[in-house]
């Protein structure tokens, strides 16, 4: 088979390398790719919102399957494009991806199908978001409806600070257009669960579970970020967690989007909060996580391809896919500055003698090359380091003892990883 990885991210990194491993594998493409995943793929530079190029792509080098990285180009309709081109594709066309872009959208949806979420209320005018914020009390979450930038959601303590939120997003709308609309809900307490769920349109299967550190310091401290780090599985989400979540929350969600006509094949990635009724879904995106996919792809020992493959043909159900009882570690070495403005352009070195460390793999996520061929960093999270063991104790000692011997004095990583599994 030929296969086009739509990517250039850690996440898409972690994917050519499971999908590289397939017997069924004639050749890789990726674009835009990244040097790391150069070594294993066949570059193209095309932008992965680059909807027509992307389609273009697959068209001329003949792909028989297109994997889809990120969110942006589902949202922008490339599965439509490659249906219309007859070219199988992973991942969901841009009517079910709304379930990640439009946080009304998911309500909506989780609600018709009875899938546990927080209570909330929907709001267009400020003063009626003013007044349930003072009926509900605090603490208290405020959200833009559509799409922010991962930053248009608010956990207010205190009824004012809350309050502050509706006046930045609806009045001032800090967030242009996505704060029209305000969902503001309960405010869920427990551990938080990125599980992913592999689907066909009417059936699902589960692909496990990870949790991810989305604060930069140790400690879970200090600014948000898109993730420095994950692990897998996390112990608090049992096998019977699991079977519930995929009764609750997955399959009924699946149904009800067939029902609309909007059947979802691809990735469900359900944002979940381990609270003391049992799990609520905070959110849905409609892609695997980065870091999240990294950890997952370490411990995956069946071949990924005929998975995806099956997915797109609606042949998902009695699907077998094995794990081994691993447990894997991804950290997350972001570039100085990160997540304000990163620093570019450094060079990295010693990534060699890193991946050479037992149970290691090196993901590149924002790297480049220079005039020079010299691997540099090109973002904010630049690399993923990720390993795999019997224990977590095992993973996270390979792990970073691989990240002792990368030269890169202008990078930094969190140095607790998998400290709740520890
Ligand atoms: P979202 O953009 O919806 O993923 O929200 C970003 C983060 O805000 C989540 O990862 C949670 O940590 C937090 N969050 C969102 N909704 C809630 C809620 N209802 N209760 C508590 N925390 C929440
Ligand atoms: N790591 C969270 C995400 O990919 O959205």
């Amino acid at each position: 088979m030929k296969v086009l990885v739509v990517g250039g991210g850690g996440r898409e990194h972690a994917l050519c390398w499971a999908i590289s491993a397939s017997p069924l594998l004639t050749r890789l493409i990726c674009a835009p790719g990244n040097p790391g995943i150069a070594e294993i793929a066949e570059c193209f530079p095309v932008g992965s919102e680059d909807i027509e190029g992307q389609l273009a792509l697959a068209k001329a080098e003949g792909v028989d399957l297109v994997v889809v990285g990120p969110e942006a180009p589902l949202t922008l309709g490339l599965a439509d494009a490659c249906a219309q081109a007859g070219i199988p594709c992973f991942g969901p066309k841009a009517g079910p991806a709304r379930l990640e872009g439009s946080k009304s959208f998911f309500k909506d949806i989780a609600n018709a199908a009875g899938a546990p979420t927080a209570a909330f209320g929907r709001f267009t005018e400020a003063a009626a978001a003013r007044a349930y914020i003072r009926e509900k009390g605090a603490p208290i979450v405020v959200k833009a409806d559509g799409l922010a930038a991962g930053k248009g959601v608010v956990v207010a303590t205190t009824v004012e600070e809350a309050e502050q939120a509706v006046t930045e997003m609806m009045e001032d709308r800090i967030h242009g257009a996505a704060g029209a609309t305000l969902v503001i809900e309960e405010c869920l307490v427990g551990e938080e669960i990125s599980f992913f769920a592999l689907c066909d349109g009417s059936h699902a299967i589960p692909l496990g579970a990870a949790q991810d550190h989305k604060r930069v310091g140790d400690g879970d401290t200090g600014p948000n970020t898109g993730g420095m780090g994950a692990y897998s599985p996390p112990p608090a989400f049992t096998e019977a967690l699991q079977a519930e979540v995929m009764e609750r929350c997955i399959t009924p969600v699946l149904a009800e989007l067939a029902r609309r006509d909007m059947p979802f094949q691809g990735v469900l990635f359900a944002g979940l909060m381990l609270t003391k009724e049992g799990p609520k879904l905070l959110e849905f995106n409609v892609r695997f996580g980065d870091p999240e996919c990294q950890a997952l792809m370490l411990r995956l020992r069946s071949d990924i391809l005929p998975a995806l493959v099956a997915a797109t043909q609606g042949e998902l159900k009695d699907f077998d896919l094995r794990w081994e009882k691993l447990a894997s570690i991804l950290v997350v070495m972001a570039a100085e500055g990160y997540p304000g403005t990163p620093r570019k352009g450094t060079e990295i070195r010693g990534l060699e003698a890193a991946a050479q460390v037992p149970g290691v793999q090196v993901f590149h996520a924002g790297t480049a090359r220079d005039d020079a061929g010299r691997l540099v960093a090109n973002g904010g999270r630049v690399l993923g380091i990720g390993a795999s063991g019997k224990t977590f104790q095992e993973a996270r000692e390979a792990a970073y003892a691989a990240i002792a011997k990368v030269d890169w004095p202008e990078g930094f990583c969190r140095k607790d990883i998998g400290w709740r599994a520890l």
